[in-house]
């Protein structure tokens, strides 16, 4: 019997109600195949502010390094607000995903056909949608030096720096059109080359590695013009490529075509075993404690985990195929509630989930 090590994160607001829900799953995967998960919780954000003075304590980094995958829920509170900016829960999502080297952020916006009429837009606009957001996540705008809010010409100046190394771009660029390759073999690569020097070096480092993958259609856009694009025809992407602060923008756009965010999962990968899933939504404070958040983004994270990190793609569609399951059958949680669905919290939709995987 295989046991895989699983850092449990859970942080701030409604990350433990969510990553529960995960575990409840991922334990029924267990009973179902030969393979055990053995979980190591420890604290990330502001949950580990109060006890530490720092938001990413050295253990938790030790767990999750010594771990085979990490599974986060979210970090953040408005309690945390008027922190300084280096202890504030961010702080840690960030510093975990450089410790651990982190720099391919995979980020699928999936519209299930169970939920295509909660999505915003046009039922026939975003029904079909299958986008893989591909984020570089270690470097740009987020991690440039130099930055900081200084005095000068007699008034108060802020500053960050949008730069990337060509190496960066390179190890991007081949994640994403491995990643192509496995779907449908189109890339766009999403920038802004007509306005900042470190997008033409982009588009230019993306172009040179393009030649290693002929079978692969690459497309450039604009991030404006992106941003138009995923809204007015989402169906002509399959994969997109961008840097860390367009990818942060541009996926909660795109989680919108799904209708919710809370049903966005994450991958997070390096080029070593290092790797952390968590749904893209935040912490939603306001949400904790009333068992009404939805756990689908961190349970499909799980599903992510055991098929990127474990190889265990059968489980992967296991998963999937339950949460779909529990959607055909009516149930919903709040956020995606509809005309006569039958409405459930947080706990019951992580239990009708996981019965599903036994069936
Ligand atoms: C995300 C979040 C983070 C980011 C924040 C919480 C630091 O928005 O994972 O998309 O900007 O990367
Ligand atoms: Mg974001």
């Amino acid at each position: 019997m295989t046991t895989y090590n699983i850092a449990l994160l859970a942080g701030d607001g409604t990350g433990k109600e969510v990553t529960d829900e995960a575990v409840k799953v991922l334990k029924k995967i267990s009973q179902k195949y030969s393979v055990d998960f053995n979980f190591e919780p420890a604290l990330i954000g502001g949950c580990a502010y109060d006890k530490y003075k720092t938001p990413l304590p050295e253990i938790t980094l030790e767990i999750a390094k010594k771990s085979d995958a990490v599974l986060l829920g979210a970090v953040g509170d408005w309690k945390y607000d008027k922190l300084p900016p280096e202890v504030r829960p961010e702080r840690a999502l960030l510093g975990i995903r450089k410790e651990l080297n982190l720099f391919a952020n995979l980020r699928p916006a999936i519209v299930y056909p169970e939920l295509t009429s909660i999505s915003p837009l046009k039922e026939d606009i975003v029904a079909g949608t299958d986008i893989m957001i591909v984020r570089e996540l270690t470097g740009d705008v987020y991690f440039g030096t130099p930055k900081g809010i200084e005095i000068k010409n007699g008034e108060k100046f802020g500053y960050n720096n949008m730069c990337y190394y060509e190496s960066e771009i390179k190890r991007i660029a081949h994640c994403a059109f491995k990643v192509a390759q496995q779907r449908n073999k189109k890339l766009c690569s999403v920038d802004k080359a007509n306005v900042l020097d470190v997008s033409r070096l982009w588009r230019e480092t993306i172009t040179e590695i393009s030649k290693q993958y002929p079978d692969v259609e690459l497309t450039y856009m604009y991030v404006d013009n992106a941003a138009m694009q995923i809204i007015r025809n989402p169906k002509q992407f399959d994969v997109i490529l961008t840097g860390n602060i367009f990818g942060d923008i541009l996926s909660d756009e795109a989680s919108m075509l799904s209708g919710s965010l809370g049903l966005l999962p994450s991958a997070s990968l390096s080029d070593t075993k290092y790797a952390m899933y968590e749904p893209i939504h935040g912490s939603a404070p306001d949400l904790k404690g009333q068992n009404i958040v939805n756990p689908i983004a961190t349970i499909l994270s799980a599903a992510m985990m055991l098929k990127y990190s474990f190889k265990m793609d059968y489980a992967y569609n296991d998963i999937v195929t339950a949460v779909r399951q529990a959607l055909k059958d009516g149930f919903r949680t709040k956020d995606i509630s509809q005309p006569g669905a039958n409405i459930i919290g947080t706990d019951k939709m992580g239990d009708v989930i996981a019965e599903n995987i036994l069936k």
